[in-house]
């Protein structure tokens, strides 16, 4: 692709997504198709993931790559702060158009479609949400433009589910707040130029003494731990961030003092719709490698594709990821729309992962032999897959979210 296609993509973006508000897309998303900036966007990022991540994603997953040149490509294109404002280089769209992108990106390579997501959703995202303009000044125009990733520091060695129970603290002092403690399963922890640290100030007030704070790296004091040698998504890195003593001056705590726990899970809300659409990328290549081995492999003298119990096998694939597509299609437009979506992203991220999983089964298992090595994609998938229901808040939690949500619909409460 082109560079005029890029500029021709972000110049058009712009003047729709002005044209075309919420509502407007709700009602176009309810009864037919995309907008046209969706849909531009959405073949814009296909063709992207077709000849710059598919080619090479094998390499990255093999060598455990990060995809520099690839992330900075899509900072050019606006896909490295695709909800940011435009003031701080951010493409301007919506979460509609963030999740078109991640599943595209995933499609092509789901562990690229993690470094996006995350770095979208959990860092920039985050910033320009919550951010004092001098903190966007400085914490934004370099990583919209795809030259440095974020990263997100909220579990700990001891704390994940109940990522309240976090021991890191921060203690003001003078002119500065100094943070001690070691978070862990930090996504883009290796490559990160910044990242969103959660410290608890005052440990006597529970959660309500949590805070945010925007830590640039290297910083004297933070150090990296390995890194994780992992399952799947192997072109993003996971690592420990071990702080001893690190001093960031008062003005980057994010948000206000002792909110900072709401903040990390209103945040989630919308990291589950992003960690959704790289489940549907994920799903969505393993449909496409299932059905395209179906119709070449020959059995029994005719492709394999004519058997009623694989037709019934890629049946069920292809219903499970519609309807995965659909919820988290339905989150994104609730979250653009300013509701509450807390209910729909944690089922969009629990249906969608899910379905990758079970689609990436069912992709190895039309493949046979072939689903079990790595001359082919569908192991990948199977192993990109398997992180899905884990972070951003296991399956399990997303159920008793979803519980918790429902309850409440019924004046009942789960607590
Ligand atoms: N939005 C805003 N505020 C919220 C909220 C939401 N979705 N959910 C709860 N709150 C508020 C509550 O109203 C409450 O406020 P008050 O105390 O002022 O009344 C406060 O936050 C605490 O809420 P709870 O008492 O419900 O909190 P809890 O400690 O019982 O935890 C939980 C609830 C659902 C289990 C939550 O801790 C959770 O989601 N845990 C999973 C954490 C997680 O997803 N970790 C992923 C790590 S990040 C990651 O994975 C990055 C990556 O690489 C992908």
């Amino acid at each position: 692709m082109t560079q005029n296609c890029y500029y021709t993509l972000r110049a058009t973006t712009r003047i729709l997504g002005i044209f075309y508000g919420n509502v407007n897309l709700c009602r176009r998303l309810h009864i037919s198709k995309l907008s046209e900036t969706h849909q531009m966007l959405q073949n814009t990022c296909r063709e992207f993931s077709d000849n710059e991540l598919k080619p090479i994603a094998a390499k990255l997953d093999k060598e455990h790559l990060f995809p520099a040149e690839q992330i900075k490509k899509m900072g050019d294109l606006g896909l490295m702060g695709v909800y940011v404002s435009e003031e701080y280089g951010g493409a301007g769209l919506d979460t509609l158009a963030l999740s078109l992108a991640v599943e595209e990106i995933a499609r092509g390579c789901g562990g690229t479609g993690t470094i996006v997501s995350v770095h979208n959703t959990l860092y920039v995202g985050l910033i320009d949400k919550m951010g004092t303009k001098k903190q966007k000044e400085n914490f934004l125009p370099s990583f919209t433009n795809g030259t440095a990733v974020g990263a997100f520091a909220l579990s700990e060695p001891g704390s994940g589910s109940d990522a309240s129970n976090m021991l890191a603290t921060a203690k003001r002092e003078n002119d500065c707040w100094v943070l001690n403690g070691t978070k862990a399963w930090v996504t883009n922890g290796i490559e990160a130029k910044a990242a969103v640290v959660f410290a608890n100030a005052d440990k006597s007030k529970g959660h309500h003494g949590i805070c945010a704070f925007i830590v640039p790296i290297p910083t004297p004091g933070l150090s990296l731990g390995k890194k994780e040698d992992k399952m799947g998504i192997r072109a993003s890195s996971t690592c420990n961030l071990i702080l001893e003593d690190v001093r960031v001056p008062l003005e980057n705590l994010l948000g206000k003092e002792g909110e900072g726990f709401k903040m990390a899970l209103a945040t989630l809300d919308g990291a589950r719709i992003g960690i959704s659409s790289q489940a549907l990328g994920i799903a969505q290549a393993a449909l496409d490698c299932a059905v395209d081995y179906a119709s070449k492999r020959i059995s029994f003298g005719v492709p394999i594709l004519k058997f009623q119990t694989v037709q019934s096998r890629l049946a069920e694939m292809a219903v499970r990821l519609e309807a995965a597509r659909l919820l988290t299609w339905r989150a994104a437009v609730l979250r653009d729309s300013g509701q509450r979506f807390t209910k729909e992203s944690s089922m969009a991220k629990l249906a969608s992962s899910e379905a990758a999983t079970f689609v990436s089964h069912g992709c190895v298992q039309i493949l046979g032999g072939m689903g079990y090595v790595t001359d082919m994609p569908a192991e990948r998938h199977y192993r990109d897959a398997r992180i899905t229901e884990i972070y951003a808040g296991i399956t399990d939690i997303q159920k008793l979210v979803i519980a918790d949500m429902v309850a409440r619909e019924y004046g009942l409460n789960t607590r």
